[in-house]
């Protein structure tokens, strides 16, 4: 049996959870994240994210209250946390995205585990808007932990970013331009091909120089948006910075958890560059379910700007070069 039945075979004790969907890769079950993740066995998985309710008072159906006190909120999360850390093999990762309030919240707790502080990512959300005395919010927090050494950490290829009227680049690489590997790096102005620049990048001459993106400042991801102007489901996050995660902390035929499903970004994400995963969300599971489907019937997303534009294009292949292992 492979490590990830095993995994499934111990969850389908839980009776609280229904499975929902299954792939061949993964299984998305319909119930409380807290049930799934206690189901899980101890270090038998390689990388979690998590993006949970960031109790603003936003609607996600019944099962949620997402206006708690304080303290019940940071003890909620504890307990996930908590089971997080317990779940993760040893160098697994854990990534948790929400508001910088939070996440330092977040921070300290894990500081007290046996948890190792990696990055603080800001992924930049230029949309939001300043709420009383304060400034205005420009990011939100994705905090990265690893469970004592990283076990994997590959390198990601990301576009070189255009100007959106332009077209001409935006940086200037520091005088490393024609460094720069063109087939490794594809110049359009869209948000969302990083399996485009995988698919491309490196194999015929692995000792060349490539330009690899790995900084903490992510400006490339597109916003939720508030409902009122959404044109994509709720809280729906890009594909780009799932699959960004994902190519960076696992390797493929490894174990994805996410508790947090929502619309099933992380999911569509680890099928889409084979790892098995298994998720949870106790609200509406059908985008989800919508979005997996799509994939397996060989339609990927294409998100075309930041006003949450997505279309659906046909996979040219299902095949991977997969990222090169970061070694030093
Ligand atoms: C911020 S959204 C996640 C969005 C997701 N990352 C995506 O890209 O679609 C949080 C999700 O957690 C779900 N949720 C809230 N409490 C939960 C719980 N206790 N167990 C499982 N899911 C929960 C909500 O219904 C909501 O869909």
């Amino acid at each position: 049996m492979l490590p990830f039945e095993v995994i499934a075979a111990n969850i389908a004790t839980q009776k609280e959870l229904q499975q929902v969907y299954r792939s061949e890769h993964g299984i998305l079950y319909q119930g409380d994240c807290l049930k799934l993740l206690t189901a899980l066995p101890s270090k038998s998985v390689d990388l979690i994210f998590a993006d949970p309710p960031f109790n603003l008072g936003k609607e996600y159906g019944e099962s949620v209250n997402d206006q708690m006190e304080v303290d019940k909120y940071l003890s909620w999360s504890q307990q996930w946390l908590e089971q997080s850390v317990r779940v993760l093999k040893e160098g697994g990762s854990l990534f948790v995205f929400n508001l910088p309030q939070w996440c330092i919240e977040y921070g300290a707790y894990l500081n007290r585990k046996e948890m190792w502080f990696r990055h603080w990512i800001a992924c930049r959300m230029p949309k939001t808007f300043p709420r009383g005395k304060k400034m205005s919010p420009a990011h939100y927090g994705l905090v990265y932990y690893t469970k004592g050494e990283p076990a994997v950490f590959n390198k990601v290829y990301t576009p070189i970013q255009v100007c959106r009227h332009c077209g001409r680049e935006i940086r200037d690489y520091g005088g490393h331009r024609k460094r720069l590997n063109e087939n490794g790096i594809n110049l359009m102005d869209v948000w969302d091909m990083p399996e485009d620049v995988w698919e491309n990048a490196s194999e015929t001459n692995p000792n060349e120089t490539l330009w690899t993106l790995a900084e903490e400042m992510w400006t490339d991801i597109p916003p939720v948006r508030h409902r009122q102007h959404k044109k994509r489901v709720p809280n729906e996050l890009a594909p780009i910075m799932l699959e960004r995660i994902v190519a960076m902390a696992s390797n493929p035929g490894q174990v994805v958890v996410d508790p947090f499903g929502g619309s099933g970004t992380t999911f569509y994400a680890a099928e889409k560059l084979h790892r098995y995963w298994i998720g949870s969300e106790i609200g509406d599971t059908q985008p989800a379910i919508q979005r997996l489907t799509n994939l397996a019937n060989g339609l990927v997303e294409q998100w075309e700007s930041a006003r949450g534009n997505k279309k659906l294009k046909r996979r040219e292949t299902n095949a991977l070069q997969l990222p090169i292992p970061y070694t030093t």
